[in-house]
């Protein structure tokens, strides 16, 4: 049987990602972010984020298609993220997959943008294919979630995930409270080069023994983020000068420990050998490693797919529609929305 062709549309936050695959092989991926768009505000603006998508939707298109050697008229499926994300931005994409599987007359597949991100380890060719089940984390500036993963095309169950703050917007306002410029991320991983990860203890949020029925599996920055407000201003009032790389290799520590903590905390509970990250803040240096050492030490095996397919991209869009396609399911039918809390 022919492997589909299939163009997929994402646009849940701020990255405006246009991709195409042949079945499980990447053809092209293109993405246009406008984070610089919303660096002076120190966090995506949902308003300025949709526009953006609607002046990079068409040209990003082309590009792709150019990319991929392909015209529209070759295309099979049209795939979108219809959810979880920000509303306003969700409906460009949703808009512009709807008018193009009319135009075209072919099958539209909405899916869900934490599940593509599973799907983004389809695409990785260096990486033997995923199996089942695998304990998957995904952590970016819009979400932290622990997902196990039965069957990616059926059977995807949320563990647990923040409760307040994303990882990376942690990461984010942390920066900015250190007075270091957006996105925070690859800010604090620099600054914290030199520092001292044992400098100071931050909390590690929801790990307490009384969390562990409720919020076993569960995020929250927010505290930790307080916390480290609470310690600069006390060591400001006490005339001192802010130690900014242990601040910042004290709080990277602190969000890596539970992050690692709780993944592999949910791989020993469900007997699942497997870890598969995702979404930005892997590009978190400390983050790879820590989860590489201790996932090794606990007898998981540990998958990062290469960056530019953990970032928000339409390939993974597009690489879940093609299994969703090649595993018989029905494309959706016209009348849906976006959905910013799609549930998995
Ligand atoms: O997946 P992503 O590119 O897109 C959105 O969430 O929109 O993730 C971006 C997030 C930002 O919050 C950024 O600060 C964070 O990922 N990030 C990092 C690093 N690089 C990017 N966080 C920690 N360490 C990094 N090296
Ligand atoms: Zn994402």
């Amino acid at each position: 049987r022919r492997e589909p062709l299939v163009l997929g549309i994402e646009t849940s936050c701020d990255e405006t990602g246009i991709g195409i695959v042949r079945g499980r092989t990447l053809l092209s991926n293109t993405i246009a972010s406008s984070m610089d768009e919303h660096a002076r505000f120190g966090g995506v603006v949902p308003e300025v984020a949709a526009r953006a998508h609607l002046e990079a939707m068409q040209p990003s298109i082309e590009a792709a298609l150019k990319e991929a050697q392909v015209s529209l008229e070759d295309i099979d499926a049209v795939a979108v993220t219809s959810g979880p994300g920000l509303a306003g931005a969700l409906m460009v994409g949703v808009g512009a997959a709807k008018a193009l599987a009319v135009g075209l007359d072919k099958p539209l597949y909405a899916v869900n943008h934490l599940v593509g991100h599973i799907a983004a380890d389809i695409l990785d060719d260096a990486a033997a294919p995923l199996e089942y089940p695998t304990v998957a984390l995904l952590v970016s500036g819009g979400h932290t979630s622990l997902l196990l993963v039965h069957d990616l095309t059926g059977n995807v169950e949320l563990l647990g995930e923040t409760v307040d703050d994303a990882a990376g917007e942690a990461f984010d306002k942390v920066a900015r409270i250190l007075g270091l410029p957006y996105p925070g991320g690859p800010e604090i991983d620099r600054a914290a080069v030199t520092g001292d990860p044992t400098a100071i203890r931050f909390p590690r949020g929801l790990s307490r023994a009384s969390d562990r029925e409720k919020h076993r599996y569960d995020f929250s920055f927010s505290g930790l983020k307080t916390s480290v407000a609470r310690w600069i201003e006390q060591h400001e009032a006490a005339g001192q000068p802010v130690p900014v790389a242990d601040v910042a290799a004290s709080f990277r520590e602190a969000v890596v420990d539970v992050l690692v903590t709780k993944a592999l905390d949910a791989c020993q509970a469900y007997g699942v050998p497997r870890l598969l990250l995702g979404g930005g803040v892997i590009a978190n240096r400390r983050l790879r490693d820590v989860a590489t050492a201790r996932g090794a030490a606990a007898g998981v095996t540990v998958r990062i797919p290469p960056l530019r397919l953990c970032t928000d991209n339409g390939a993974m869009i597009a690489a879940l529609a093609a299994e969703l396609i090649m595993s018989g399911h029905e494309p959706s039918t016209l009348a849906f929305g976006a959905d910013s809390t799609l549930p998995v």
